[in-house]
């Protein structure tokens, strides 16, 4: 019942460390994303260009995106929440951007300050331009299962929001668990609301894992015929805007199950594992990645 193939979209250069407290230089991103790469990652988001006040992490997005040795048949894609950022991130020109919005009123005005209507409203015009210029196009949507200030998200909203992301013309969507509060059935529920709008090929799961929960939502979303996730590199990570939530499922955690089921990754987890490592040890702390402290105490 399990796909053969998983394609893994590894979010760590972005969601990773957007969140980090230390400043992490261009040059120590630039080189996550060439080890990324190499452990044969085939799309990695790289950066946003959004406001450096709401996150000055981000803010090298130009410099990192500049110093990239890109490999072909690697997909680098960014955030763009409005044209500004669509004009930014075109002149570094990425191979896909993302439109990120909210199944939850709440979250929309916190994180990109404004109404779900009026995101869509934003990211038309920037859907629009990038699909012109032969970008392609991706729109997250966060709090499918749970909202930090809502608190459970009924399917009806996600199934609104994918439905107004296909209206503008968004070709793939990201289900994400933003606090990783998600289970199996509810993660399933929203995937279902999610297919109303898009093919399951399009979807992609987005699960942080802070309750733990990211690895069995994975296998419920696998269940459904899902076959592409967003994952973290050393579990990095976590939204500024959603309090308490971590990072995404570790990339070396999810790559292990999937191999073990004898799913093609295409990765190379003893590189992964290296990769993880670098990233950690610049941050000065151990992966959060289980699988890469069982493989590096081995
Ligand atoms: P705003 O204040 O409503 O925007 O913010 P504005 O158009 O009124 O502009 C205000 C200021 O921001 C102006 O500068 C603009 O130039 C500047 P000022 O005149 O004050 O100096 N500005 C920008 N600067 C750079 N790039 C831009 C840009 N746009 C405006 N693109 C805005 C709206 C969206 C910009 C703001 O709310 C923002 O930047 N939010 C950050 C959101 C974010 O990055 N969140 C984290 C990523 S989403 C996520 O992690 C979830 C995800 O992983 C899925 C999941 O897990 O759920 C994807
Ligand atoms: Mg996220």
């Amino acid at each position: 019942p399990y796909p053969s193939q998983v394609r893994i979209i590894d979010v760590g250069p972005r969601d990773g460390l957007q969140n980090e407290k230390t400043p992490v230089p261009a040059e120590v991103k630039i080189a996550l994303v060439h080890r990324l790469q190499d452990a044969g990652l085939k799309e990695i988001e790289v950066t946003s260009y959004v406001s450096p006040k709401w996150v000055p992490q981000m803010a090298d997005n130009h410099e990192v995106m500049a110093g990239i040795a890109r490999q072909a048949g690697v997909r680098y894609s960014v955030l763009t929440p409005n044209l500004k950022g669509w004009e930014a991130a075109a002149a570094d020109k990425p191979d896909e951007i993302v439109v990120f919005g909210a199944a939850s009123e709440a979250f929309s005005q916190k994180n990109i300050n404004c109404s779900i209507a009026e995101s869509i409203e934003r990211f038309a015009p920037v859907v629009q331009a990038a699909l012109a210029a032969g970008v392609a196009v991706r729109g997250a949507m966060s709090c499918t299962v749970g909202c930090p200030y809502e608190g459970d998200i009924a399917p009806e909203r996600v199934a609104y929001l994918a439905g107004l992301m296909k209206s503008i013309g968004v070709e793939r969507v990201d289900v994400a668990d933003t606090i990783g509060v998600g289970t199996p059935i509810k993660v399933q529920r929203a995937i279902e609301a999610t297919a109303r709008h898009y093919a399951m090929d399009e979807i992609s799961g987005h699960f942080h894992d802070t309750y733990g929960q990211a690895l069995a939502n994975t296998l419920a979303a696998l269940e459904l015929g899902v076959w592409n996730f967003q994952s973290s590199i050393a579990g990095l990570g976590g939204c500024p805007y959603a309090k308490g939530a971590t990072g995404n499922v570790a990339t070396e955690d999810l790559v292990y199950m999937l191999q073990g089921m004898g799913i093609d990754t295409g990765i190379d987890l003893d590189k992964l594992v290296d990769a993880g490592a670098y990233i950690s040890e610049f941050l000065s702390r151990k992966p959060q990645s289980r699988v890469a402290v069982a493989l590096l105490n081995k």
